[in-house]
């Protein structure tokens, strides 16, 4: 992959914060990756508007039931449109959606996810608000590969922040949003630039 950038096919179900921190960086003449599409299953995804802005191909795979898995034609939808825009990598930003078919078959290996905790902590939803219930001094984002586990596959990238006295989920989470964008850029960087080996459970950085 050194020879040409890596193609990033996102796929956001919200307002799409984490998309654009990677468009931005696209930006760069420098950085090894191009966003090439963005997918939601959300007609109202922030994240389409941000794809228009920045000049990427966007697409709505509508989805009739609510949240939790999607439905395997959605899905197979999706990896049709990541195919067909030669994505290298899947990069999941804030996708409401679990895998479990098509696009994990296809894009084995290939797909990454951002989490806002330091997983194995607080999977799953409202992972801030979980954070501060607990009563957690320190939290942050965890970058990783997906898997057919939920928030389980190889860690990445992880970055922490404190978790104050008088936070609630929202002032954490924002606090988390201002690591997620830097840790995202960088997990992307290093997988185009062919520098991430997994080993079991383990993510070396070569
Ligand atoms: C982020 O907190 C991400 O960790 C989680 O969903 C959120 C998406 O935010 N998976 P945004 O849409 O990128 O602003």
């Amino acid at each position: 992959m050194s020879d040409k950038k890596c193609n990033v096919g996102v796929l956001a179900s919200g307002r799409g914060s984490n998309f654009q921190a990677i468009c931005e960086a696209c930006r760069r003449e420098e950085y090894p990756a191009r966003a090439a599409c963005l997918v939601t299953d959300n007609p109202e995804a922030g994240a389409l508007r941000i794809a228009a802005d920045y000049g990427v191909p966007g697409f709505v795979v509508p989805v009739a039931v609510g949240k939790g898995r999607l439905p395997g034609e959605a899905e197979e939808e999706m990896a049709r449109i990541c195919v067909e825009h030669r994505v290298d990598l899947v990069a999941l930003a804030g996708f409401m959606r679990i895998l479990k078919g098509p696009l994990l078959d296809r894009f084995g290996g290939r797909i990454i996810n951002i989490h806002p905790a330091l997983l194995p902590s607080f999977p799953g939803l409202h992972s801030s608000r979980q954070a501060v219930d607990y009563g957690v001094k320190v939290s942050g984002c965890t970058v990783h590969f997906v898997d057919r586990t939920i928030d389980g596959g190889a860690i990445i990238l992880q970055s922490a922040v404190p978790v104050l006295d008088d936070d609630d989920e929202g002032t954490l989470i924002n606090r988390i949003h201002v690591e997620e964008h830097k840790s995202y850029v960088r997990a992307i960087e290093l997988f185009a630039q062919g520098r991430l080996k997994i080993e079991g459970r383990r993510v070396k950085i070569l």
